[in-house]
């Protein structure tokens, strides 16, 4: 287990753009943490990072955004998800592996069991009101070698 220290929003979103630039076709980031600890935040800079379109917004009822870029971007926020029937009933499959693009999902643990393949975990925790541990959890070799990349430089 790895992690880093944001000491504020900036620096945040930077580490998102960090994470952006590096990604890949299909790879998966299950985002946990607390209300307003930092994921969209996060995800804004991812979306900075891969070059999509228009910016990332907050939620809003829709528990799947979809944003073009070179990769794209599918913003999943489960925040308002009830069970994990309904996020299969929305073909999340479909996202993972079919589109080409990045997963990012907020509130990742309300899906935990769906999520037993390759994929990166990046739990966010408030340590006070501007300083956030961002702790990185890679699920297989190629989000072993995305961690040695975001850590290493
Ligand atoms: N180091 C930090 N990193 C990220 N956000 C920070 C940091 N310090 C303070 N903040 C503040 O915390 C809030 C994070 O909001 P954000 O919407 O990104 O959180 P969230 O986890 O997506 O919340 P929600 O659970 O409501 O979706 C913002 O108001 C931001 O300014
Ligand atoms: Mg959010």
């Amino acid at each position: 287990m790895l992690s880093i220290i944001s000491k504020n929003p900036e620096e945040t979103q930077k580490f998102g753009e960090k994470i952006g630039k590096n990604l890949f076709p299909n790879s998966i980031i299950a985002l946990i943490g607390k209300l307003g600890s930092g994921k969209t935040t996060l995800i804004q800079g991812i979306g900075e990072g891969l070059g999509v379109l228009s910016p990332v917004k907050s939620p809003s009822f829709t528990l799947i955004h979809e944003y073009q870029g070179p990769l794209p971007l599918y913003h999943f926020d489960l925040y308002r998800l009830t069970c994990e029937e309904e996020i299969e009933h929305l073909g999340y499959e479909e996202y993972f592996f079919k589109k080409r693009g990045v997963v990012v999902i907020e509130w990742a643990d309300k899906m935990e069991s769906l999520l037993n393949f390759p994929h990166l975990k990046i739990k966010i925790r408030m340590i006070d009101f501007f300083q956030r541990e961002i702790i990185l959890i890679s699920r297989g070799i190629a989000y072993k070698k995305l961690v040695e990349k975001l850590l290493n430089h």
